[in-house]
């Protein structure tokens, strides 16, 4: 077979990835080269994934190392539905409530793993508690069901840079590493999910994404703490998502925030209308005309990507409001415009 032999000598792939269709045929080849250990770009509602068997650290270890993740930034485990993610960790009642409501859909609940969670210990990065997601995308649900095991499934870009919306910026970053595409689309949320941990007591916010705070306030009837409690003091260790790290998202082009004005050697990412001062047609891109947050998100990776690819050292980036996914907006956006960690 033209993909397997990086699973059997343990190598990074070095051909072409295979391109699959969202048919039957496609979804059965997913699942098969995720069972056989292989790595499957896929697209879900929120971004598209890279999966691997949450269960084979091989698989896992390959993955991290077609990323160029660090291993102690640990993965999400995907299932098809509620029950096979009940199945895996221990859910409090506010945990229940989230998945009840919210799932399948763009929510990532932080739990403890179950005692016997199949989840290899890399893929938890080593971590007792584990991440588990429930995609609302019929193409997802449908190769976790054929796989019929967890699968880990980061947003399917190198580490550190913008999340793929669409199958060619998987093959973009991933060409030669990993073993198939399943061509899906585009996504249509665009920002990945929303993280809450929900561990002891509390439910903590660890990455704003598809889902609003407002949304879980709402069905909790509780306020959702943000990364680090105010109130937890300097003896409780931070309890943010390891993967959060400053600079994140990035494009090459370095970003301004926040903009009204173009300065010289920028393109221009605006927001509504009008477009920021001296925005020229050639080099400007709009989240959207209308002002509307939900379409912002869903061109927000992809917008960046073609901006970047125009050639500009900069970006400028017009205000945005908050409200809404407009949160998960700006976290992406502060993270894209931090200065570079250095390898
Ligand atoms: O929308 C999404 O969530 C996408 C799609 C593909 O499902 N996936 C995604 O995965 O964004 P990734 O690996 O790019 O981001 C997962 C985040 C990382 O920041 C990681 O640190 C955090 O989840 N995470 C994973 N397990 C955790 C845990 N046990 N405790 C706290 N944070 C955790
Ligand atoms: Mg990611």
């Amino acid at each position: 077979m033209p993909h397997s032999p990086l699973i059997q000598s343990g190598g990074l792939a070095a051909h072409t990835a295979m391109r699959l269709g969202a048919d039957a045929d496609g979804i059965t080849k997913a699942a098969q080269i995720l069972r056989r250990g292989g790595l499957v770009g896929f697209p879900t509602e929120t971004v598209y994934g890279l999966g691997a068997d949450a269960t084979d650290s091989r698989a896992i270890a390959r993955l991290y190392a077609a990323k160029g993740r660090p291993h102690f930034n640990p993965l999400i485990a995907h299932v098809a539905d509620i029950e096979a993610a009940l199945a895996l960790g221990v859910f409090n009642d506010a945990a229940r409530t989230l998945a009840m409501a919210f799932w399948p859909g763009p929510l990532t609940l932080v739990v403890p793993a179950a005692a016997n969670c199949p989840v290899c210990e890399l893929a938890r990065a080593g971590l007792i508690s584990l991440a588990i997601r429930v995609p609302d995308h019929a193409i997802a649900r449908a190769i976790l069901r054929e796989a019929a095991r967890p699968i880990a499934a980061p947003s399917a870009n190198r580490s550190g840079h913008i999340s793929p919306t669409l199958a060619a910026h998987v093959r973009e970053d991933l060409e030669g590493v990993i073993e198939a595409i399943v061509e899906g689309g585009a996504s249509i949320i665009g920002v990945e999910s929303t993280i809450l941990s929900c561990l002891g007591n509390e439910v903590r916010l660890l990455r704003p994404g598809g889902i609003s705070r407002d949304d879980i306030e709402r069905i909790l009837g509780i306020t959702v703490l943000s990364e680090v409690s105010e109130a937890a003091g300097a003896a409780e260790p931070m309890l943010i998502a390891p993967g959060q790290m400053a600079s994140h998202y990035a494009p090459r082009a370095t970003l301004r925030l926040d903009a009204h004005r173009v300065m010289p050697g920028e393109s221009c990412l605006g927001f509504g209308l009008p477009l920021p001062e001296g925005a020229s047609a050639t080099h400007s891109l709009n989240l959207s005309g209308a002002g509307d947050l939900t379409e912002a998100a869903a061109n927000l990776y992809h917008h960046l990507r073609a901006l970047d690819a125009m050639g500009n050292p900069g970006i400028c980036v017009a205000p945005i409001p908050a409200g809404g996914i407009g949160e998960a907006i700006h976290d992406r956006l502060k993270r894209a415009a931090a200065p570079r960690e250095m390898p």
